[in-house]
């Protein structure tokens, strides 16, 4: 048996905010940046953050994006077996995301869980649900990377917070005896945690303890993460018995172009296979791999039979890739 992706969606919060206007609000508080060294370092121009005053959370862009994606598959909800949310910013500490996008798809009685790998999150997941469809007895599953990281952004941090978006996207999945996900791996190396990447923030008795902003060493996340994701793509595609040169979508995490571009140069994937939301959603965390296919799948980038390797890779360090014959 394998699972097959058999529908795709996504979402946005409303507001759009370009690096001029980063530059507005950093240079108010005596902080230089600008739109030349965003785009130079990283590739993003522009990314979406949530206004909690209009009702958009994790929670709402994540059923958003998972009715959408229900909506592409052409399912009844009610046949949904399982829901699984890749987050690092849900909006409480309990319940999950996943039982609150269960009650709105209407399908009340399946399983429901979040994944907690940060932007290897939506990976995490998608192996997961992958392997609970091929052991059964589950058949449909929604997998969705939901995120609201201007929550955890240090907006007097020019080094990590011009890096970051809000954003949804997700896949509905089903169990068939055609491929599918061929081969999808998971990693991590808690070695390489609070220092290079972490938001070490957590409740205690009623007090808020620790940090509640995100930490970067940026050179050492650059560093790891194109080791990571090169090793990982390798893997799958040995074990799928394929060549990474024979990929025709590549959906990398989408959180600097930089990055993107030197693991596609070490795997032989030519850059217009490559997708390329970074400059327009920022480093959406989970939701940055099915934001990207999403978008790439919407707009006619892959053909049934055609091979899709996607990958993430963030703090943990946890990183993984999937390879999938579309
Ligand atoms: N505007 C202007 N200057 C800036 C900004 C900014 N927004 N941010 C940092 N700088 C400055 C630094 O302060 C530094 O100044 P200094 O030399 O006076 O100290 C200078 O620019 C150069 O900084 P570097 O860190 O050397 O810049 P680098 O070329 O390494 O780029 C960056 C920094 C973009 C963060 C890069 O290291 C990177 O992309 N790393 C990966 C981080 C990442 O992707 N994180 C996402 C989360 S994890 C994940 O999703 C994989």
């Amino acid at each position: 048996m394998y699972s097959r992706v058999i529908g795709t969606g996504s979402a946005l919060p409303e507001r759009l905010i370009t690096n001029d206007e980063f530059a507005r609000i950093l240079g108010e508080q005596g902080i230089e940046t600008s739109d030349e060294w965003i785009r130079t370092r990283t590739g993003i121009e522009a990314r979406r953050f949530c206004t909690p005053e209009l009702g958009e959370t994790t929670t709402s862009l994540a059923v958003a994006a998972a009715k959408n994606a229900v909506e592409s598959a052409g399912i009844d909800p009610k046949t949904i077996d399982l829901i699984i949310v890749a987050t690092t910013t849900p909006d409480m500490v309990f319940p999950s995301v996943a039982c609150h996008v269960q009650v709105a798809l209407g399908a009340q009685g399946c399983a429901a869980f979040d994944v907690q790998a940060v932007c290897a999150g939506f990976i995490y997941a998608l192996n997961a649900a992958d392997a609970m469809l091929r052991a059964g007895p589950y058949r449909r599953a929604v997998v969705i990377g939901a995120e609201t990281m201007s929550r955890v952004l240090d907006m007097s941090d020019r080094s990590t917070c011009v890096l970051f978006g809000d954003g949804a996207g997700a896949v509905v999945l089903e169990s068939s005896p055609n491929p599918g996900i061929l081969a999808a791996r998971m990693y991590a190396d808690g070695r390489y945690g609070e220092e290079v990447l972490s938001v070490t923030a957590h409740i205690n008795r009623g007090q808020l303890v620790g940090n509640p902003y995100i930490h970067m060493d940026g050179r050492q996340v650059f560093k790891l993460a194109v080791e990571g994701l090169t090793q990982s793509a390798r893997e799958v595609a040995d074990l799928a018995c394929v060549r990474t040169e024979d990929v025709a979508l590549f959906v990398p995490h989408q959180a600097n172009l930089r990055i993107m571009s030197m693991v596609a140069k070490k795997l032989g994937i030519s850059e217009e296979k490559m997708v390329k939301t970074v400059s327009e959603h920022g480093n959406t965390s989970a939701a940055s791999v099915p934001l990207a296919l999403d978008r790439a799948v919407r707009s006619g980038m892959v053909k049934e039979g055609e091979l899709v390797l996607l990958q993430g890779v963030g703090a943990g360090m946890a990183w993984g890739s999937a390879l999938i014959r579309w």
